[in-house]
């Protein structure tokens, strides 16, 4: 079988639960894993005839995607911020979104500290609240790698994968397994980060099938009745263990914007600063402590 007959397959057999984009764009993940070739150059090899061993497997990767199986859970990778994180069902696959918080923590520490990362002070701390595959923690390291990063998660299982990647990726992270609504220390921090379970039982019904069946529920949801359980908790962690001037920043429910800003006013957080996302959703919070 050619390369474009393959794909024209994926896109047939996938259109009851992707749109042909979507299925190119599974196909293309998928080959570029099997076949090692780029996904820009797919196209032009698309009457390439593929080798048995790789057909089975490509086949078999589009019978797991028909049973709803997330493709980074399929491949066992998820690309972030230009990092390649191993995932399984135990961490949420990293979203576009949080790169975007990311890149914003990034870009005011390399304001604040340094033009230059490498010239950043060895005391820049930071925490990361929910650690999942790593992919918060180990990208700040990464980029700001006179920092001490530490982040914290109640799973056990999460934290083995994000272990694993920080030391694939080469980055050195104090890891901490501990329940958020309970932990107390006495270290104090520069950054306090993190990107809890914020999606209401209420929304569940508007959710793609795929991410319901296939990603930890103990990373994504919060009950109807006390949705910024998680945020109210990390603020009053903050307000203890951040220095002066210290910075919180959350990714948000996209819902819950004007409710997280009343919350950190409450607490008396200044300089709160509110965020959307690249799809124009309320999604990122940064505020400041006295
Ligand atoms: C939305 S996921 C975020 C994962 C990762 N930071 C990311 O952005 O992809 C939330 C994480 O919080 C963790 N978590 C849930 N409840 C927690 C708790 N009570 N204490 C600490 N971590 C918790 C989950 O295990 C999960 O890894």
């Amino acid at each position: 079988m050619k390369i474009g007959e393959l794909a024209a397959q994926y896109i047939l057999e996938l259109g009851p639960l992707y749109d042909g984009n979507e299925a190119k764009t599974l196909f293309n993940m998928a080959a570029e894993k099997v076949l090692a070739i780029s996904s820009g150059k797919l196209i032009m090899q698309k009457d390439l005839d593929i080798s048995f061993i790789d057909l089975q497997k490509l086949l078999s990767i589009l019978n797991d995607l028909q049973i709803g199986k997330p493709i980074q859970h399929i491949l066992a990778e998820a690309h972030f911020y230009g990092l390649v994180f191993n995932v399984n069902e135990n961490v949420l696959i990293p979203r576009p979104e949080t790169e975007e918080l990311v890149d914003w923590i990034i870009s005011v520490c390399h304001k604040q500290f340094s033009a230059d990362s490498s010239a950043l002070p060895e005391k820049l701390s930071i925490l990361d609240i929910g650690t999942g595959s790593g992919c918060i923690p180990i990208t700040l390291k990464k980029h700001l790698p006179n920092a001490a990063v530490s982040t914290l998660d109640i799973s056990a299982e999460a934290i083995a994968v994000a272990k694993q990647n920080a030391s694939q990726i080469g980055t050195e992270i104090n890891f901490i397994e501990a329940d958020i609504l309970t932990f107390t220390s006495e270290e104090k921090f520069d950054v306090i980060v993190s990107n809890p379970p914020y999606i209401r039982d209420l929304e569940k019904a508007d959710m793609h099938h795929n991410v319901l069946m296939h990603e930890p529920h103990l990373a994504l949801f919060v009950s109807d009745q006390n949705p910024l359980l998680f945020y109210s908790a990390i603020a009053d962690f903050a307000k203890t263990n951040l220095k002066p001037k210290g910075q919180l920043y959350f990714e948000i429910n996209e819902y819950l914007g004007k409710e997280t800003i009343e919350m950190l006013t409450d607490k008396g957080f200044v300089n709160i600063e509110l965020r959307q996302d690249m799809q124009v959703k309320d999604r990122m919070v940064r505020a400041e402590i006295r």
